[in-house]
């Protein structure tokens, strides 16, 4: 991320979510609070979406399409992950690099604490689209600012009141790629450590030499372009790396799907368009009961 500047991504990937609510179906994912929260209208957001297709080929329009699902589809994927932890008796919930996720803002449960763990600048950012949609705050939910490559999630999190020894849940989308093998690695022992049971939902950039070649220069552009915005990817994992890393952490039960098997499961093969395996992407989840 450029220094004092809040995350790009996360409002790049906060504006698929939003006009996901506005698209055509089918719709994935429900949020009331998507729109609002980007502190664009929803005529806002459709004007711009069709000025960026305007002068695209149907297939980079199939292709945005497909993106979309996956942003709305992992976020569903994230909440079933949480409701099954509540299920199982969870009543922290911490949301890693949050960006402009709302799930704490329309958490019905005031018993279910929300720890909204991000970088300082993007938080303060998010604290003022808050404001200004008139979005409240509830006293269910807590932020915890933390650099993820300076600073320790055990002390932020302490600070913010969090209990080590409950249950919890952790969602960490959209985070993983852009941190080192090392910050990773000290943040899944520090979630597997938590009082059981724990669970874990995330999603990763498998390595661009794994994709077919006809994929690599479009993922090369990609990364090129993150780069650009100052938030480079710095980790990629096979499926079986990174279930490594789960179980070497502590975490007992994975399980992990391509980002075209999610969406599927929820709307069907038949919606994934030409090409979906170009979004080169995965969600995982594990466990430690
Ligand atoms: C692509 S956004 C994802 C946001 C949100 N989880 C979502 O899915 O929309 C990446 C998030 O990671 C956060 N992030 C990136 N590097 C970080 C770091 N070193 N410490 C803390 N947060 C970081 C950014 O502030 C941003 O909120």
């Amino acid at each position: 991320m450029e220094v004092g500047k809040p995350s790009r991504t996360a409002f790049a990937t906060a504006s698929a979510r939003a006009y996901h609510q506005i698209a055509p179906e089918p719709r994935v994912f429900t949020d009331p609070l998507a729109v609002p929260i980007t502190g664009v209208t929803a005529q806002e957001l459709a004007e711009k979406a069709i000025a960026a297709t305007a002068s695209e080929p149907s297939e980079e329009i199939a292709f945005y399409r497909v993106r979309r699902l996956f942003m709305a589809s992992r976020s569903r994927f994230a909440e079933e992950t949480v409701a099954d932890a509540v299920s199982d008796g969870a009543r922290q919930v911490v949301i890693l690099g949050a960006g402009l996720d709302t799930f704490a803002y329309r958490n019905p449960d005031p018993a279910l604490r929300v720890f909204e763990v991000d970088h300082p600048a993007t938080q303060a950012w998010k604290r003022q689209l808050l404001a200004k949609a008139a979005i409240p705050v509830p006293d269910s939910m807590t932020f915890a600012p933390i650099d993820f490559e300076s600073e320790t999630l055990a002390t932020g999190l302490a600070s913010a009141g969090f209990t080590r020894d409950q249950p919890a849940v952790f969602v960490w989308l959209g985070v993983v790629m852009y941190l080192t093998g090392d910050a990773i690695r000290s943040t899944l022992r520090y979630m597997a450590e938590q009082a059981t049971p724990v669970r874990l939902a995330l999603d990763y950039v498998p390595p661009a030499a794994d994709a077919a070649p006809e994929h690599h220069a479009q993922l090369r552009a990609r990364a090129d372009r993150l780069a650009a915005l100052g938030e480079p990817i710095l980790s990629h994992f096979s499926p079986a790396e990174l279930a490594a890393e789960l179980r070497a952490a502590g975490f007992d039960d994975v399980e992990d799907l391509s980002a075209s098997d999610l969406i599927a499961s929820y709307v069907g093969r038949a919606e994934l368009g030409p090409d979906p395996e170009r979004l080169h992407a995965r969600v995982a989840r594990a466990r430690r009961t």
